[in-house]
């Protein structure tokens, strides 16, 4: 694509003919590209590897060994093989090895060499405006691939294009995503975009419409608990199942938070036997027992109860949202109360939780429901 015109070097890409056709010249080459968000680029002594948080250290390397999402790793390893890569749009909630399949796709195709000339990986903590678009990623997009040499194409396919992944890409601005269309078209030669997010709603549609689109699943119990089993024995620590179960039962399909809160568990007890109690103490959910005095004082029908136990329960630290999750698992679960207040109730509990988000008083809200609670139990018949 593109005059071929004298070589020029941009930093810190030492790539063979930028395309000058197509680039803006007026954007100053970008000088730091952020590459460097994953584990290759970590030291590789063995005390720095113990040291790693675990959820870095068994991020899974290649696609095969990413769990559960089979379709996904079925469809791209069938791309990799044929070396026709459509622009990549993944979506799914957080947890589910989206950003590790786009590594795993990107080692696996240009392997570790060339890996850091091909990829262009930007996550949230960028700026997400039009103008990284207009600098950074343009500017990564109209660079020319280098050759490989034989010894990269031994064991990786090394197609002729460069991996553009934007991840968290539903945090860019409208503008942003408007500019970064007609860049994905222009560039479509010699660059393909994998687009991470986590709401697929808050992409443009001329986005999606150009992209294959992958949905992340939140990974059921039993992937879960065979990933955390692998990772016990990797580390020489011994758990009791009902700790694993725990931990998959709080974290709803996220593997990140699974390993984070059992990681969290080792270190606290440190290296000790780790208790179930531990586990909810880790994740930072407020366990229903927590909230057990507060549902007494609400059927005691007494609002001052209420009023004391509600500034207990905020007092001992659990943040607002949890506190309700808490509740409502309560209200749905008891058999005190008909579906029509508990309908009421659970209607009070969201408007609660939004509130809350918004920014509200925590003790405020979280009497409002308890009061809302209470006028269920003085209306219901007896
Ligand atoms: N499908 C999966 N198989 C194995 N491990 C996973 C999977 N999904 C997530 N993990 C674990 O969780 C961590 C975070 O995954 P990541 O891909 O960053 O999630 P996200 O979907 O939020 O991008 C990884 O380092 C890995 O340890
Ligand atoms: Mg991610």
């Amino acid at each position: 694509m593109g005059p071929k015109s004298s070589p020029k070097i941009f930093p810190p890409f030492q790539l063979e003919m930028p395309n000058t056709e197509a680039m803006d010249l007026s954007d100053p080459p970008s000088t730091s590209l952020d590459v460097d968000s994953d584990d290759d680029f970590l030291p590789s002594s063995a005390s720095a590897k113990r040291e790693l948080p675990w959820v870095e250290k068994y991020r899974p390397k290649s696609l095969t060994d990413v769990a559960h999402q089979t379709e996904t790793v079925a469809t791209l390893t069938n791309a990799v093989a044929t070396g026709n890569l459509p622009h990549l749009l993944f979506y799914g909630p957080p947890g589910t090895g989206k950003t590790t399949m786009a590594l795993a796709l990107a080692r696996t195709l240009w392997g570790q060499r060339i890996f850091k000339d091909r990829v262009l990986e930007m996550n949230a903590s960028d700026e997400r405006g039009i103008s990284i678009v207009r600098n950074k990623v343009k500017n990564f997009a109209n660079l020319t691939v280098s050759k490989p040499t034989a010894e990269d194409l031994k064991d990786h396919p090394c197609p002729p294009f460069k991996l553009i992944i934007l991840d968290e890409s539903d945090t860019m601005t409208v503008d942003a995503q408007s500019a970064l269309r007609r860049v994905i078209e222009s560039h479509s030669r010699i660059t393909r975009f994998c687009l991470i997010c986590n709401y697929v709603t808050r992409i443009i549609a001329p986005i999606t419409s150009r992209c294959a689109k992958f949905r992340f699943q939140p990974l059921p119990g039993e992937s879960m608990k065979g990933r955390l089993l692998e990772i016990c024995s990797g580390e020489n620590v011994t758990v009791i199942p009902e700790v694993i179960d725990k931990v998959i039962s709080l974290s709803n399909g996220d593997m990140r938070s699974a390993v984070t809160t059992l990681q969290s568990c080792y270190n606290l007890t440190s290296g000790g036997a780790v208790k179930v109690s531990d586990v909810e103490e880790m994740s930072g959910r407020c366990p229903t027992k927590a909230v057990e005095p507060m549902w007494e004082a609400c059927k005691s029908k007494s609002f001052s109860a209420m009023q004391t136990s509600v500034e207990d329960l905020v007092c001992s630290g659990y943040p607002g949202v949890e506190i309700l999750k808490a509740l409502s698992s309560i209200v749905v679960a008891s058999p005190l109360l008909d579906d029509s207040y508990k309908a009421k109730v659970c209607v009070k509990i969201g408007r609660a939780d939004k509130t809350l988000v918004e920014g509200a008083d925590e003790t405020l809200q979280i009497m409002d429901v308890g009061g809302n609670i209470i006028k269920a139990f003085e209306a219901r018949r007896n």
